[in-house]
């Protein structure tokens, strides 16, 4: 497949089918993962892949009763957000496979300089946007679009993150490392058609 088609194509996949996902297939997505580009080529990252279905229901639990741990109320409106919040959280729950990443610290160059300045390791990290973070979103959308071109459906996934602590746990992952994002992965039950974006005019604007 051509790459602008795969860009053209991709949408974000919530249903599956109960076909696994084969793990060279999901080795092949993270090795297009790992192509991306990363700030100072410092490959800020790991890519877990959880296809053992005790754990990813584990996981649903796990954000489950965060969600109601951290939202208690289930009166009137906040009742139908919550539902709303819980769907957009788990939608995992009948996926075959879920790819997690983790980032480890990121240390620029300019950290080294900060014993002289008053700038603190965060507010560097906040001036730069998170260069780390941003290297992560890179691969994850080289994942997307690999799924895409190997006839697979993914979406990006990060409201499962309120339950970040008890997921590292889940997932034994290393002290000096952090869940950052997911993305689940399987056949599609159908093609959605993708979703209305801005016009070009809306977001291009020429500097000359
Ligand atoms: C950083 C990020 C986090 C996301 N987290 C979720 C999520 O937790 N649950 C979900 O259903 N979709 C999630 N999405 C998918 C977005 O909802 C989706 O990309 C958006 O609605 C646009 O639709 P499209 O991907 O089909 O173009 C996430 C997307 C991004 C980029």
């Amino acid at each position: 497949m051509e790459l602008k088609q795969a860009i053209e194509k991709r949408t974000s996949i919530r249903k599956f089918t109960d076909e696994p996902v084969p793990i060279d297939d999901l080795k092949e997505m993270v090795r297009c993962a790992g192509m991306a580009p990363s700030v100072n080529n410092s490959q800020p990252w790991k890519f877990i892949v959880i296809t053992n279905q005790n754990i990813l229901q584990a996981m649903v639990r796990a954000v489950q009763i965060k969600i109601d741990t951290l939202f208690p109320n289930t009166a009137g409106k906040e009742a139908a957000l919550k539902t709303t919040l819980n769907s957009y959280s788990t939608i995992f729950v009948n996926a075959p496979a879920v790819i997690a990443i983790a980032a480890s610290p990121y240390e620029a160059v300019a950290d080294k300089l900060l014993a002289s300045s008053f700038l603190t390791h965060d507010d560097l990290n906040d001036l730069r946007s998170y260069p780390d973070i941003q290297s992560i979103g890179a691969s994850v959308q080289n994942i997307l679009l690999a799924a895409v071109d190997m006839g697979y459906g993914a979406c990006w996934l990060s409201g499962l993150l309120v339950a970040r602590e008890e997921l590292e746990k889940l997932l034994k992952i290393e002290d000096s490392w952090k869940l950052v994002t997911f993305v689940a992965v399987g056949k599609p039950t159908g093609q959605p058609k993708p979703k209305d974006k801005k016009s070009l005019d809306e977001i291009f604007s020429l500097v000359e």
